[in-house]
């Protein structure tokens, strides 16, 4: 259950979002990155997607717009005024300090609109992303950045001689406070993390390890006593440590030798996440994901965010949703979505996931649209311009997902009007 907003998220956030209502953030902005991201749309008139091209062109190029918003944003004293200021002394009016000043307000409407327990990530590239920190840390507190996530996007490409390949994106999960939800996610143990260390097994097949008791603190009289005939400075109390032998888990070779803890696999939930995130698969043409939006992001990504930092029917707010990647994720996981995007084209593309809910009236089925050329005015890779003339919407599969042309379609639309103007629930 969720709304969509068709229009400019810092005016859709203004009007519509109550402060602290919302549980967690997740933006994928343009990225100020011209060669292979925000690949816009051009009618075959190459008039309806203006306000697209619009939207990347003005983010970009420094005019009297963005001067108006950093003389705003300046005149607050506070960290998002300085920062403001050392970036404008450093970058002065160039497309960075553009970008970043059409970020800054957006930021500071998301941290209001987010509850002390919750939660924004921000994706980027490496393109803005250390400005972006900066920014974050203006914003948010740098007391309250939490990771920078590496996100390994695709395999890297051959074509560049100079530098190493790209190949990875970027995700800065900051929290509101000290409170925010947070679940661990764990995964699967490497095999030859497992051979190394859990090489015991208990007479009942049990796989333990063993593990040191020995406190490095070596400056703690309380803990300092003598145990199965050594005497030492332990990590528990004597009275834990007597249970913890009592309970068999208390491991010594011989007499005399210094006891280990037995520690059990099966105790453990699995390998916990790190920051280093390479184990989801690639969006490409072929795969049945694929909606054929350029910069569209595995819903698996979106789910591992969700669940990490949300429970079940939380409000999850995309103000950049783009073809509506996390308010598939949402849905699926039982969370109150709320999506924003200025573009018609990208409406389309989301009701191919079938939220019709967002589906715009005038908006224009992709096959209809191609991509014309990146923000920098460079034309596209010939495959993203396949790929985005070619899906999604053959015929059989719109029978699949029961979208019928003629009267029905024009009855479905009609009913699923954004919901500009709505309140949030
Ligand atoms: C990188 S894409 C997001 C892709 C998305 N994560 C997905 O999986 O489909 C960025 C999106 O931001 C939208 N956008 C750009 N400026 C915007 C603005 N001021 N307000 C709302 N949406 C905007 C663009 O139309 C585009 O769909």
């Amino acid at each position: 259950m969720g709304t969509l907003y068709y229009g400019d998220n810092l005016d859709i956030l203004h009007r519509y979002l109550k402060d602290e209502s919302v549980d967690l953030v997740y933006l994928d902005p343009p990225f100020n990155s011209a060669q292979s991201y925000n690949a816009f749309f051009q009618e075959k008139d190459g008039t309806s997607a203006a306000s697209q091209i619009r939207a990347f062109e003005d983010t970009w190029t420094w005019n009297q717009e963005s001067q108006r918003v950093y003389e705003t944003l300046i005149l607050q004293p506070g960290k998002v005024s300085e920062v403001m200021q050392a970036f404008k002394t450093f970058l002065g009016t160039n497309d960075m300090m553009a970008y970043l000043a059409m970020m800054c307000p957006r930021l500071v409407e998301l941290r209001r609109v987010l509850k002390p327990t919750g939660s924004l990530y921000l994706h980027c590239d490496p393109t803005a992303s250390h400005y972006l920190k900066l920014l974050l840390d203006a914003v948010m507190g740098a007391e309250h950045f939490r990771n920078e996530i590496s996100w390994k996007r695709s395999q890297p490409k051959s074509h560049t001689t100079i530098n190493l390949p790209n190949c990875r994106d970027i995700i800065l999960r900051y929290t509101k406070s000290e409170k925010a939800i947070f679940h661990m996610v764990f995964g699967e143990h490497d095999p030859d993390y497992l051979e190394k260390f859990y090489r015991f097994t208990d007479k009942d097949g049990r796989r333990y390890r063993l593990g040191d008791i020995t406190n490095p603190n070596k400056n703690r009289p309380n803990l300092t006593y003598e145990f199965l005939g050594v005497t030492r400075v332990w990590r528990w109390t004597k009275a834990r440590m007597l249970k913890a032998h009592k309970g068999g888990i208390i491991y010594q070779s011989q007499p005399g030798a210094i006891p280990q803890e037995k520690r059990y696999l099966d105790k453990r939930e699995g390998q916990p996440l790190s920051d280093d995130w390479d184990d989801s698969e690639h969006l490409h043409g072929a795969n049945a994901e694929s909606l054929g939006y350029p910069t569209q992001k595995p819903v698996a990504l979106l789910e591992r965010i969700i669940k990490m930092s949300s429970n079940a029917g939380d409000l999850v707010l995309d103000p950049f949703c783009g073809c509506g990647t996390t308010i598939d994720a949402a849905e699926k996981l039982g969370r109150v979505w709320l999506g924003i995007d200025i573009t018609q084209l990208s409406n389309t593309a989301r009701a191919e996931r079938g939220h019709h809910q967002a589906h715009g009236d005038r908006a224009r089925s992709p096959r209809n649209a191609r991509p014309a050329r990146d923000p920098g005015g460079h034309r596209l890779h010939p495959q993203t311009r396949r790929h985005a003339r070619r899906r999604p919407v053959d015929g059989n599969r719109r029978r699949q997902r029961g979208i019928r042309g003629g009267t029905e379609a024009r009855r479905r639309r009609a009913a699923c009007r954004p919901t500009i103007g709505g309140q949030l629930r």
